[in-house]
This record gives C-alpha cells, sequence and structure tokens, in this order.
C-alpha cells in the first residue's frame, strides 16, 4: 500500500477502475467493510485519510477527534487497500475560506439543523475528493443516511460521473453501530448505548407488521423518545422519515427510514434502519 499526500501523486486516469472510499481516519469495522467492499468491486481501491475541519462546528470535536496514522495504514493495508490519501490542510484547502458547496433542503434538516455549517463542509470535501482521485465507484456507510442523501444531490445537480454504493451499517454483537465516537463513551454509557438500536428495531417492526395503522405512528415515535430519555438519553430527534430527502413519512409507499440522533453524557450518536 501506498501513502499519497499530494493529489497529483494519485493514479491518472487509465482503463482499471478506481474505488473511492473517504474517510476521517480512526478506523473500525465500519470503514473495514467499505473498503473490502471497493476491493472487491474495483481495481484500485483509494482510501482518504482527512478529518475534515470545515465540516466541524465551533465546540464540536475536531481537535481531539482521534488520529493515529500507524494504526489505520496497518488496517487499510490488511484488507487490501492499494492507496491512502492522506493531504495536508493546504492541499485540499489552498484558499480559506474556500470555494464551497451548499446542498440546500436536504441539508436543512436534523444532522443539519442541529448542526448547521456541517454539510456545506461534507458536500465540499467530498466535491474536492472526487476531483482530485476521480473515482469510477465511490462507498458510503447507509449509518450516516442523510450524508449520503447530501451527497446523492449533490453528484446528481453538478454531473459528477461517479457511482455511490451505499453500504449497510456495521454493528457491534449488541446492536451498536460502529462509530469512531465510541470510544467516547465512558463503561455506563456504552451499557446504554444499544436502546438505540433496540428502539430503532421496534418502531421499524411496528410500522412494517400489516395490522398496523398509520393513527399510531406518532404514539410509537414518542414511546421510543420516551423509552431512550428514561435510560439516560438526551434525544434530539427520532423520526420517521423518506429515504430520499429525509421528509417525514407516515406509511410505507415509498422507501423510507427510521432515524435518530441522541446524546448520552457528552456524547452525541446517530442511528437509522432502511424499511
Ligand atoms: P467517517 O465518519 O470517517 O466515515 C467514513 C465512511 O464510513 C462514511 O461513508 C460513513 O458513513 C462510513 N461508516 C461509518 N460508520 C459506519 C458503520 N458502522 N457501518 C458502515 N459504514 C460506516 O463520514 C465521514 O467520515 C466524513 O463525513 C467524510 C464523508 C469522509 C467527509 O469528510
Amino acid at each position: 500500500m501506498k501513502i499519497v499526500r499530494k493529489a497529483r501523486e494519485l493514479p491518472p486516469p487509465s482503463h482499471r477502475s478506481i474505488g473511492f472510499v473517504p474517510t476521517m481516519g480512526a478506523f473500525h469495522e465500519g470503514h473495514l467493510d467499505l473498503m473490502r467492499r471497493a476491493r472487491r468491486e474495483t481495481d484500485i481501491v483509494v482510501v482518504s485519510l482527512f478529518v475534515n475541519p470545515t465540516q466541524f462546528g465551533k465546540g464540536e470535536d475536531f481537535s481531539r477527534y482521534p488520529r493515529d496514522l500507524d494504526r489505520d495504514s496497518a488496517m487499510a493495508e490488511g484488507v487490501g487497500v492499494d492507496i491512502l490519501f492522506v493531504p495536508d490542510v493546504s492541499e485540499v484547502y489552498p484558499h480559506l475560506p474556500s470555494t464551497s458547496i451548499k446542498v440546500p433542503e436536504v441539508s436543512s434538516r436534523w444532522e443539519g439543523a442541529a448542526r448547521p455549517t456541517h454539510f456545506e463542509g461534507v458536500a465540499t470535501v467530498v466535491g474536492k475528493l472526487f476531483n482530485m482521485v476521480r473515482p469510477d465507484i465511490a462507498f458510503f456507510g447507509q449509518k450516516d443516511l442523510q450524508q449520503c442523501a447530501v451527497i446523492r444531490r449533490m453528484v446528481e445537480d453538478l454531473y459528477f460521473s461517479v457511482r455511490l454504493e451505499i453500504c449497510p451499517t456495521t454493528r457491534e454483537a449488541d446492536g451498536l453501530a460502529m462509530s469512531s465516537r465510541n470510544a467516547y463513551l465512558s463503561e455506563d454509557e456504552r451499557r446504554t448505548a444499544p436502546a438505540l438500536f433496540r428502539e430503532l428495531t421496534r418502531c421499524v417492526n411496528t410500522f412494517k407488521s400489516n395490522s398496523f395503522v398509520s393513527t399510531e405512528v406518532e404514539t410509537e415515535l414518542a414511546r421510543s423518545r420516551e423509552e431512550l430519555t428514561s435510560v439516560g438519553f438526551d434525544v434530539d430527534y427520532f423520526e420517521w422519515v423518506s429515504y430520499d430527502d429525509l421528509l417525514p413519512v407516515r406509511d410505507t409507499s415509498q422507501a423510507s427510514a427510521v432515524i435518530v440522533a441522541a446524546k448520552i453524557g457528552r456524547t452525541r450518536l446517530i442511528d437509522n434502519i432502511v424499511l
């Protein structure tokens, strides 16, 4: 595996297909699953590792975000990554403030409401990385469902010539979605955290059952919010939304997901299940 720090050292266009997994490092099995899938489906696997300053808000965890290049590069090499692209901030942002990409509507709700500049930072860095890496296929995790919707909309609106593949969420044995931020949880918080997946599962099963009627949706969502609050979460949102643009839905006539964001102690966790 080659570690590359400059965009001009990335592979030039050729007949070999490029699979791309953008990341911020602190790898776990979720990241590795994306890399393994890229390995299976494309000729050259490029992974970017860049803790992107512009997607962190003031007071968020940019400075304390876990960074360990030796550990991460060994893990990437272990699953057959060809190129680990680790640019400096000045390589990605030759000018700051930068030219940037705003994706309206899809960015405004949920995570966007809680973190107002977050998705502009994400769309901008992913757009830049797409232009540097020129991938045929880019792999994203369903764990960050709204991020997927934002990138999908950006790719459509700006005619990026990349195919997006959304990969299922990798979970711990007790259901907790893997996340670099799980490292911030105390032992107690870690024991409580799987309640998120439990409540998502309960609602999804209820909404999918044939006997279910739409008038009960609010009751079920409220029940989950109350349950999470009672075990110690500060619930930001727990909602049933459309898969494409994350607008609230109340039946199964279109692809949808139940999504949650909740804080436990100082750590904010997100998760979702697609119906
Ligand atoms: P990061 O949080 O490092 O995540 C990199 C990729 O791994 C994202 O596509 C994310 O959805 C996926 N991922 C995270 N946890 C996962 C899990 N448990 N199962 C499956 N996939 C998972 O997301 C980002 O970085 C950044 O916003 C980025 C897109 C790199 C832009 O800076």
